[in-house]
């Protein structure tokens, strides 16, 4: 697929960060932001309209992540569902609840606030599977772990989670984090065993502000907001009809594409980081591995300034990230590299390259060809 008009010349390599929207996604929002404006929860035939097409939307969502579509809240976006899922579970039972050391701030943040407890994930980027069961026991309630690490790509093993949790804390349920693996895994296959699973829409080509949260059925979880009594009374407030219709129709593409786009994905990839160990003395992957998100890797360079490097990036059409987009602008190292073992003075090293759905050979060629003479640049000074 082409590159959206507008990317001549750049090479964007930050769809950890969002990817742009897919044109199936568009085509599909296009009338519900004109003509078809109506308020689903209303009686007459304009709402009954937009009813129609959430209720599509869910189907195809249902469907495709391998749930009932009665199971399916929409969300404002992944930040929503992760925080749905920790303080309503912990709102309805009082109980402990547990994250890995390296989920996102969406998770790890709510978590804190309810006073729980992390678990130390390996140098590898995989959580410590005999440290979670340390921790675990009868009054832990919620263990969130992330289906995959958006910083690292590294996946997580949730079925041996979900057995442990199951053994060692039987009423505790599993949240997992999948916003970064929505585009890239088999969600009924690797988060089938799990009773709350979290999508943000803008990861693989949906609009951004929409999202969801799986809460399979039997799950106890409080409802956080009060209003109106929409998404059977989880969540309530007026559907964002348009960017629920085009995170279906986005998740449809990406499924659909899913075999030829991970392995294409993965081969530009592997090409870049290849690449860059070969041609920048020091360079090194923090997590590398098959047990990753085919789009991500994630390198350190010796010596170089990661706000720095990123900079001298972007000014030659290099569009790349020092780890989670929401944690950007913060001068502190990354608490996932943190986790990792690295020290706070190596972890503002490492930079991560991420592609998607768009990318390109040409996108690959233009990092190889940027990034060693920046490289380079910030080690002559
Ligand atoms: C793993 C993970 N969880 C949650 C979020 C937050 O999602 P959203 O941007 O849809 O609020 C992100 C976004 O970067 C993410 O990567």
């Amino acid at each position: 697929m082409a590159a959206p008009a507008g990317r001549d010349g750049l090479a964007y390599l930050d769809h950890a960060a969002t990817s742009p929207l897919r044109p199936e996604a568009l085509t599909a929002m296009l009338p519900y932001l004109t003509e078809h404006f109506g308020n689903p929860s209303g009686s007459h035939s304009v709402s009954r309209r937009a009813l129609r097409a959430v209720d599509e939307a869910r189907e195809v969502v249902g469907t495709l992540v391998g749930c009932d579509p009665g199971e399916v809240v929409f969300t404002s976006g992944g930040t929503e569902a992760c925080n749905m899922a920790v303080l309503g579970v912990r709102a309805a039972t009082g109980g402990e609840v547990v994250c890995s050391a390296f989920e996102h701030h969406a998770v790890l943040d709510a978590v804190a606030a309810c006073g729980g407890r992390t678990v130390p994930v390996t140098p590898e980027g995989v959580l410590d599977l005999e440290a979670l069961e340390g921790l675990l026991h009868r009054d832990v309630r919620l263990v969130s772990v992330m289906l995959a690490n958006n910083e690292l790509g590294t996946l997580q093993p949730l079925a041996e989670v979900a057995d442990r949790v199951r053994r060692a804390a039987p009423e505790a349920v599993v949240h997992s984090d999948a916003v970064a693996a929505g585009a890239w895994v088999d969600l009924a296959d690797d988060a089938g065993e799990v009773q709350l699973v979290s999508l943000g829409a803008h990861k693989f080509g949906g609009p951004k502000g929409v999202g969801a949260l799986v809460v399979r059925r039997g799950t106890v979880l409080a409802r956080l907001m009060h209003g109106g009594g929409q998404e059977r009374d989880r969540r309530p407030g007026t559907h964002h009809v348009a960017g629920i219709v085009g995170m279906a129709a986005a998740l449809q593409a990406a499924v659909s594409a899913r075999p030829e786009e991970s392995a294409r994905v993965e081969g530009l990839r592997d090409r870049l980081a290849q690449g860059l160990r070969v041609s920048v003395e020091g360079a090194r992957e923090t997590a590398g591995g098959d047990r990753r998100l085919p789009g991500t890797c994630h390198l350190l360079f010796e010596g170089v300034d990661q706000e720095e490097l990123l900079l001298l990036l972007d000014q030659e059409g290099v569009c790349a990230s020092g780890g989670s987009a929401c944690a950007s602008g913060a001068l502190e190292a990354s608490h996932v590299l943190l986790s990792l073992g690295l020290s706070p003075a190596r972890a503002r090293q490492a930079i991560r390259f991420s592609l998607g759905w768009d990318s390109t050979g040409a996108d690959v060629e233009r990092a190889l060809a940027v990034v060693p003479k920046a490289v380079a640049r910030l080690r002559s000074r």
